[in-house]
């Protein structure tokens, strides 16, 4: 068998994709949600899948798919309103829920930043990792005595690239430079916050990185340097500080200071010592791969190109490519042995809604489902460290700027009334979990009429 005893098979949501506003204080994604055509749809998360209120109904979800661990965030910008003191209505809240999830023998996985900063702070000032250290020892303060597993940073990558380089999630900025440095202050946020966890004895601190092979798309050697390129940029750049003992990587130091004009002076002295050694786990969120080739050098000599041809897509037209998967961990097992791996996020958009008779039929996403799962057993067989896998999403919510449209829950949302369906995916992964890994079979759809 695969999976080892203990493994923690569930889901994942984040605090500003379901909770809705409710009385948080105001975050840098309620802001940014305002820009006309930010949003696709125009929506924002003020009232997202209400769990804010319906947690309890949400707790019943979970213990209906037999989850044996939820990964969840709390709210920044509900904790910390004002951006600098806690306030303990929210942390009463989050404890409620904890201790709900405990009493039904569920594992908490909290994320202390999904990205719903409060407002007045950015990542571009380095002051926010002095913000972010009072945040965390305010959540740790009244709950690392009962969670024991804590993701300090979800996707720093993809919040320097879509929040501060290309200006597509809050706070909106499109400044490559300014996008380095909020990366850079991201993981000093991280080793900050660990610090903080690290003084309660028993948790367990990591980043959740979003991490996308990188494959040349020939076997040319320029091809074959656009992908070793890209790796750098996108998951070397920060597997290396945090886990590999040496600070930043050497040729994508060299990489930023051709492309910026400059050093990086924000790198201070002592930095990356603040960043790495300091986790007990490494969270993976993977999607999908990136197929590269060489392009003309500014300020990227590389583009993602592929993959090309009919190869299997969810409804955004991702490639779905399970092996992907187990190759990556194995790699990353072999690359940084004695840091266990955690799936923090893999899913997929499958827009199926409810057919004729009530139900939501998303095959694909079983299938999806069963097969990332088997890729993740094929990687434990040959030798990864892997304790847990957290399917993206346990319901539909709201998908950033491409608003309510992407469906990625194992739980539908009917958005008018807050209604949640389970999907067929959801049973198929509640048998699959009670199977201890193993793929139950398919379900049978009776046919209309
Ligand atoms: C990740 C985010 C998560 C969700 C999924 C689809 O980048 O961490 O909140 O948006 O993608």
């Amino acid at each position: 068998m695969s999976f080892p005893d203990g493994f923690l098979w569930g889901a994942g949501t984040s605090a500003y994709q379901i909770e809705g506003h409710h009385g948080r204080g105001e975050s840098v994604w309620d802001e940014f949600c305002r820009r006309p055509g930010a949003i696709e749809g125009g929506g924002d998360g003020s009232r997202a899948c209400d769990s804010y209120l319906r947690w309890r109904e949400d707790i019943e979800l979970i213990k209906e798919l037999g989850l044996r661990a939820y990964r969840f965030s709390t709210g920044w910008s509900r904790v910390m309103p004002g951006g600098d003191r806690p306030d303990p209505k929210a942390l009463d809240h989050y404890e409620r829920f904890v201790d709900a999830l405990l009493e039904a023998g569920v594992e908490p996985v909290l994320t202390l930043n999904h990205w719903d900063m409060p407002a007045g702070l950015t990542w571009a000032e380095r002051s926010s990792v002095n913000a972010f250290r009072t945040y965390a020892e305010a959540v740790a303060g009244r709950l690392a005595d009962r969670v024991t597993w804590w993701i300090t940073q979800n996707e720093p990558w993809i919040i320097a690239l879509l929040g501060y380089q290309l200006g597509l999630h809050a706070p909106g900025v499109a400044d490559l430079g300014t996008a380095v440095k909020a990366g850079h202050h991201v993981l000093l946020g991280h080793g900050a916050a660990a610090d903080v966890l690290h003084a309660h004895p028993g948790t367990k601190a990591g980043a959740a990185l979003s991490l996308f092979p990188c494959d040349p798309a020939t076997d040319s050697e320029e091809d074959r340097a656009a992908a070793i390129g890209s790796d750098g940029y996108v998951n070397r750049w920060y597997l290396d500080p945090l886990l590999g003992g040496s600070g930043y990587p050497a040729d994508m130091r060299e990489h930023w200071e051709r492309a910026l004009g400059h050093g990086l002076d924000f790198v201070h002295d002592g930095d990356e010592a603040a960043i790495g050694g300091r986790s007990d786990f490494l969270g993976i969120n993977y999607y999908t791969r990136r197929v590269m080739a060489a392009a003309p050098p500014a300020p990227f000599p590389w583009k993602v190109v592929g993959p090309s041809g009919d190869v299997a897509r969810t409804d955004e037209g991702w490639e779905i490519n399970p092996g992907a998967l187990r190759d990556l961990l194995i790699g990353l097992s072999r690359r940084f042995p004695g840091t266990p791996l955690m799936i923090t996020e893999n899913g997929g958009v499958f827009g199926d809604g409810p057919t004729h008779d009530g139900q939501i039929h998303d095959n694909r996403r079983i299938a999806y489902l069963r097969d990332h799962v088997e890729a993740v057993g094929a990687a434990i067989d040959a030798g990864a460290d892997v304790r847990g896998y957290l399917h993206w999403s346990l319901m539909d919510n709201f998908e950033w700027a491409l608003g309510y449209r992407p469906r990625f829950g194992l739980v539908h949302v009917d958005y008018a009334s807050g209604a949640r369906t389970v999907k067929d995916s959801g049973r198929y992964y509640a048998r699959l979990i009670a199977g201890g890994g193993t793929a139950p079979a398919l379900p049978r759809i009776e046919a209309f009429g």
